[in-house]
């Protein structure tokens, strides 16, 4: 081999192995076998000068150069596809051995379930669910259920007032016993509706109030209905919710929507009423207040009071659910903080 091809291959090897990269690989082809201005199109050129029998051999050699030159370049430029190809491989890899990820899952709210559990006693008992505005005209929230005009509950407060005058003021509603009118003004008895909502006063919130929370009205209104209709009622509430050996018992109240007024209480679903922490020893539990629908209500919605009557009551479902899942302080129901919400699954 000549001198000068023997050169030429060792400044060749010497950039080969510089090569770092496939763009470092193509200007390597470039300089040495590009067609134009390649290092090897350069040296045929001049195989010109060259007699006939030398051109034949070193035409021969650089040749046999030119594709060593080619062959290193292409399996340079194999190489570097070959190992692109690897890592995009590995990028890209799926262990399809690994566990699917389950979307979580919501759960409603330890309220709802109570609420609807509420709904399907009173559903099966035929009553049907009605619903009414969260914002309410004093005529609803009030006047409508007898409340008189110096009532304390009709102050600012207590409850929380928006705007308006009169009757038509607008506050949001805080007892769902407007429902009743609604309901008396939408269907003509005999009637028998629950009205599950939120209701809405300015308490300030411990671990027992909170200034919206949610109340369950019932109201029943056909002719000859007696206390002992709403007692009965209530009993078979409380024995379809916490178990059949539950007993109620009325205290006489007064609430001015309905005459004579009752707050229930029933035995507690814990001890059974021998007394323990959940009912504070008395063996008894409030649940709210009832009564025979007062002759004025009735009159309010056009119901003839010597032709109908009927019973009311109202329950808080808060507390009822503080109770039964031993909550000790309602406001955890309002924070959302799902490390709490995930234990009603
Ligand atoms: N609305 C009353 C309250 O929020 C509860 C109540 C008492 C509802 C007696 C009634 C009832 O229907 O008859 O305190």
């Amino acid at each position: 081999m000549s001198d000068r091809l023997i050169q030429l291959r060792e400044d060749f090897d010497r950039e080969l192995s510089a090569v770092a990269t496939d763009a470092d690989a193509t200007a390597l082809r470039d300089r040495w076998v590009g067609r134009k201005s390649g290092v090897v199109t350069a040296e045929m050129k001049t195989l010109g000068s060259f007699s006939p029998e030398e051109r034949k051999v070193a035409g021969a050699r650089l040749n046999e150069f030119k594709s060593y030159v080619e062959a290193a370049i292409e399996k340079l430029q194999a190489d570097f596809a070959a190992r692109r190809e690897a890592e995009q491989l590995a990028k890209e890899r799926i262990d399809v051995t690994l566990p699917g990820r389950r979307p979580p899952a919501g759960h409603l709210h330890p309220i709802t379930l109570l609420r609807q559990k509420v709904e399907d006693i009173f559903v099966s008992m035929g009553y049907t669910i009605e619903d009414g505005p969260e914002i309410e005209t004093n005529f609803y929230n009030f006047a409508a259920l007898n409340i008189p005009d110096n009532h304390p509950a009709r102050s600012p407060q207590d409850t929380f007032y928006l705007r308006g005058e009169g009757d038509n003021t607008l506050a949001l509603r805080s007892q769902t016993s407007t429902v009743q009118i609604h309901a008396m003004q939408r269907r003509t008895p005999p009637l028998r509706v629950i009205a599950p909502g939120r209701v809405f006063r300015r308490d300030t919130p411990d671990a027992t109030h909170n200034p919206m929370f949610y109340q369950v009205e019932g109201l029943l209104v056909d002719r000859h209905v007696t206390l002992g209709d709403l007692k009965g009622t209530v009993e078979e509430f409380v024995r379809r919710l916490f178990g059949p050996e539950t007993q109620t018992r009325f205290r006489p109240s007064y609430f001015p929507f309905v005459e004579p007024g009752a707050e229930i209480d029933y035995t507690c679903f814990k001890c059974g009423g021998t007394g323990c922490r959940v009912c504070k020893g008395s063996g008894w539990i409030e649940m709210g207040g009832s009564g025979m629908v007062h002759p004025n209500v009735l009159r309010v919605v056009g119901i003839d009071p010597d032709e109908y009557s009927g019973f009311a009551f109202g329950l808080g479902l808060d507390r009822l659910c503080a109770l039964m899942y031993g909550l000790d302080d309602i406001r955890l129901l309002y924070e959302n903080d799902v490390r709490f919400l995930e234990q009603f699954k």
